[in-house]
């Protein structure tokens, strides 16, 4: 028996709520559609999210020189001998088959002479990054949408944003086993909050880049997933690991605009104003290093020499193959006054991804039973101390199925959901001060790129840690009294996510991946991954 997807005065009743419509997201849903009803929620526009502005491309084991112990082996130095190997062979053992479920689909990858063209990224020693031109996550996105559309089983929720996850033991009943049972969600159109009771609950809401003030992630990236996971009592592990992309456009008219690491993968380099080339200086892979090391040595070049920026240069390859292999780049910057045939590129440093995230097992579960996260809110042991490029999307894509497998195979065990009580709205008005939101907001971005950046130390730590404290404070004291909206939301869990980034922060004692700290230069010979877990 499946539930019937009612929707009757504010509450829906569903199988699967999958809080979320990237690509980690939509993917589940398509493999779970067979099974019941699924409900996505998409707190903006369906395809609004990170995936749908992802450029490179997906690695994956295609070609015939290539290997699941090449790209294993890769990603682990890459992740800076944090990752968790089983997670690891996990992933590339599954990428084959993840991209082909991808092309049956109806996903165009890009292909030369016939074949399907392999782009280079960072880190990786082969040719192994399929890729649509540089708008991959567009062709995915608008596939996988289409796809989902014509699945009668599958119902999106657009402009819905889930505020809490319903838990037994939240409801009170804390004689039975915990469990999550649903979701309060914010219709954003109506402005009212509403219940969703669901059997499995999937958590697929993508990053926290957006807690800090330059990144390359769109405004939907603010940690829901990971704030709402840990007050229902999930743990989380790693976040001290932001990926911070080194080459996002410097301009003052552009706003979030990456320029994918395939450029430096097709011959492009970083020069100083000057001309000069100075990868080679900091890593024998020169351009081509992971991006931690590429990160570091660019916002070292700007602190050294006090420069605004430095210069992506591939003015030395041929004009047709740059407008062929990167369009979108290439038209984007004509916008700005900017031919990248001809001129070198204006780029920084900006928050890209975010490595850790709820803690979740091979099958994709967190620590409450009925809860899964999967994509970039989950941590899964794959990225370590930093990810390699374009094995998130990969990432999405395996463990997706794998929730999907898990939830097949305990789906006979469950009752139905049931109706579960309203949302408590009597204590609360409208809000009369909605600058202080405003201002909370941008103090709060400012002071995580200013004290929990690229290069760290405990004294900014803590700096950040008692201003966060304040913040977190102040704006629990808001959420206390007026109603929920858009903004309200989204800043009560960035400012959880910036106290769990900077706990995890503290807690690493060595300079890692991601993390540098200048009280901790070096590495520790043990190690393990950052696990913390509410009271
Ligand atoms: P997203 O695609 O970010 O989707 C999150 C979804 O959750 C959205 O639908 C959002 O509305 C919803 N949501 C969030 N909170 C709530 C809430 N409270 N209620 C309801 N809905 C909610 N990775 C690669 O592997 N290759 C690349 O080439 C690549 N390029 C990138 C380029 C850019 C510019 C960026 C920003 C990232 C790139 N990445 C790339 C990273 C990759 O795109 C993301 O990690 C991945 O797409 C995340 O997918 P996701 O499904 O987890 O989340
Ligand atoms: C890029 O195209 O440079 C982004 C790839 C990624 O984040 O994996």
């Amino acid at each position: 028996m499946t539930a019937d997807n009612q929707h009757t005065k504010g509450s829906i009743a569903t199988d699967i709520l999958i809080i979320g419509s990237g690509a980690a997201g939509l993917s589940a849903a398509l493999r779970l559609a067979d099974l019941g009803k699924v409900t996505v929620l998409s707190k903006a526009e369906v395809t609004e999210g990170s995936t749908f502005y992802a450029q490179g491309g997906i690695a994956a084991v295609l070609h015939k020189n290539d290997s699941v112990d090449a790209h294993v082996t890769d990603t682990l130095i890459a992740g800076g001998g944090l990752c968790d190997e089983q997670a690891v062979r996990f992933t590339v053992e599954h990428s084959t088959e993840a991209i082909h479920w991808l092309i049956d689909r109806g996903v165009a990858f890009s292909k030369q002479d016939q074949e399907y063209h392999l782009t280079r990224e960072g880190g990786h020693s082969q040719r192994r990054i399929i890729h649509s031109d540089d708008a991959t996550g567009k062709e995915v996105s608008t596939t996988l949408v289409a796809a989902v559309k014509a699945e009668p089983n599958i119902q999106i929720l657009e402009h819905y944003i889930a505020v809490d996850l319903i838990t037994e033991h939240k409801l009170g009943n804390t004689a039975h086993d915990n469990r999550c049972v649903g979701a309060y969600v914010l219709n954003l159109v109506q402005d009212k909050v509403e219940t969703i009771s669901a059997r499995f609950v999937i958590l697929a809401t993508g990053g926290a880049s957006k807690v800090y003030l330059y990144t390359s992630n769109p405004d939907i990236a603010s940690g829901d997933g990971i704030a709402m996971a840990w007050r229902a009592g999930c743990s989380v592990a790693n976040l001290e690991f932001n990926q911070f992309h080194p080459t996002c456009l410097y301009h003052p008219a552009a706003r979030s605009f990456l320029i994918t690491e395939a450029l430096r993968g097709e011959g492009a380099i970083l020069r100083r104003p000057n001309g000069e080339r100075f990868m080679p200086e900091y890593d024998e892979r020169a351009e081509l290093a992971s991006r931690d090391i590429v990160a570091q040595a660019i916002d070292h070049e700007i602190k050294k020499f006090g420069i605004d920026c430095v210069y992506l240069d591939i003015s030395h390859q041929d004009p047709d193959f740059i407008k062929s292999h990167f369009p979108t780049i290439y038209n984007k910057l004509l916008e700005f006054g900017i031919d990248m045939t001809k001129d070198a590129i204006p780029v920084v440093p900006a928050a890209h991804y975010t490595c850790g995230g709820v803690k979740v097992n091979l099958h994709s579960q967190t620590d409450l039973p009925g809860l899964y996260a999967i994509g970039e809110v989950a941590c899964t042991g794959l990225h370590g101390a930093n990810r390699m490029a374009s094995n998130s999307l990969l990432e999405c894509l395996v463990f997706a199925q794998a929730a999907a497998n898990d939830i097949k195979s305990n789906w006979h065990d469950l009752t139905p959901p049931r109706i579960l009580p309203a949302w408590d709205e009597s204590q609360v008005t409208d809000s009369d001060e909605e600058v202080i939101l405003n201002h909370n907001w941008h103090e709060l971005r400012q002071l995580m790129w200013n004290y929990v950046g690229i290069v760290r130390s405990d004294k900014r730590l803590q700096r950040a840690l008692r201003r966060i404290e304040l913040l977190k404070q102040e704006i629990q004291e808001y959420y206390a009294h007026f109603k929920v909206s858009n903004d309200l939301i989204e800043l009560r869990n960035l400012v959880l996510v910036a106290e769990l980034i900077v706990l995890c922060a503290l807690a690493r004692k060595e300079s890692r991946g991601l993390h540098y700290t200048l009280d901790y230069p070096e590495l520790l010979a043990e190690t393990k991954e950052t696990h913390i877990a509410p009271d």
